[in-house]
């Protein structure tokens, strides 16, 4: 079976995707900010599959280090970059601190695993195994939303590197993709909801499907590009947004 990497799974679509993963006998190392209740249960139930490394992946040195680590262990089948955070101001109100702090995330830090992880394939002897890369994208970059200037940019720029190393790196039979979620029910869903009621109710509108989607429906799209059952997929994005991209 599979051993892999998930960055951000304590909550929303990576703790779905962990779940996912467990459920079909994945080993699983996750790396992940911040302890929570339903994350160390899962920790406790599954003991034999499932490692967690607690780190701010937005420290890049520490990052990397743990990355090394890492793969100086264990043997990696794949690595699903998940960890973003969220980036709404009007344009007037950015300042370089914010977009240092939403790339250090969203982009710094996953492009620095995958640095990591494509030195650790370069090594690995049997070339004929298959790999694979999964980094989360967005609807957000390929379209335009007000206030989202700073987490467009950051996921666009994801994107076309995740495209481009996918290229670079097909030789040594590594394949990598990005998942664009649209609107997900995760961790901003209620709030989002409550306090943001007339965009919801604009969002819904928007949605061909005329729903948010759910973490699973992301996590399945997931697991399907880390299993050998896209072989021919690369440098790829698969939107899983209702068809809010195709509109
Ligand atoms: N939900 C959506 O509608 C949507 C739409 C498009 C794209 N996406 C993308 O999908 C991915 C997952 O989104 P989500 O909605 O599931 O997010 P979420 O509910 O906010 O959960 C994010 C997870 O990542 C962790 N994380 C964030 N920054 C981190 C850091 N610097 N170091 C370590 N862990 C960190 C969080 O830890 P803490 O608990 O410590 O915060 C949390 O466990 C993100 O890349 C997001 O941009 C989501």
């Amino acid at each position: 079976m599979k051993t892999g990497i998930i960055t951000g799974s304590g909550r929303g679509i990576g703790f779905s995707t962990v779940k996912l993963l467990l459920k079909k006998n994945y080993k699983i190392i996750s790396l992940t900010r911040s302890e929570n209740g339903n994350l160390n249960t899962l920790i406790h139930n599954n003991k034999k599959n499932f490692k967690n490394f607690y780190i701010d992946l937005s420290n890049i040195n520490e990052t990397r280090k743990l990355a090394k680590h890492i793969f100086s262990k264990y043997k990696i089948d794949f690595l699903i970059n998940n960890a973003g955070i969220r980036s709404r101001y009007p344009a007037e109100k950015l300042s370089d601190k914010i977009y240092k702090d939403v790339f250090d995330t969203n982009f710094f830090s996953p492009m620095a695993l995958t640095e990591e992880y494509i030195k650790h394939i370069k090594k690995i002897k049997n070339k004929k195994k298959m790999l694979s890369i999964v980094s989360l994208t967005s609807i957000v970059g390929p379209r335009g939303f007000s206030e989202l200037s700073s987490y467009a940019a950051s996921k666009g720029a994801l994107e076309y590197g995740m495209r481009s190393l996918a290229i670079e790196y097909a030789k040594y039979n590594v394949r990598i993709n990005c998942v664009a979620p649209g609107f997900t029910k995760t961790s901003y869903f209620s709030s989002f909801k409550k306090k943001k009621n007339k965009l919801y109710n604009w969002t819904l509108n928007q949605i061909p499907l005329k729903r948010w989607g759910e973490p699973l429906e992301i996590a399945n799209t997931i697991e399907f590009l880390i299993s050998d059952k896209s072989s021919y997929i690369t440098g790829n994005v698969i939107y899983v947004d209702g068809g809010w991209v195709s509109k």
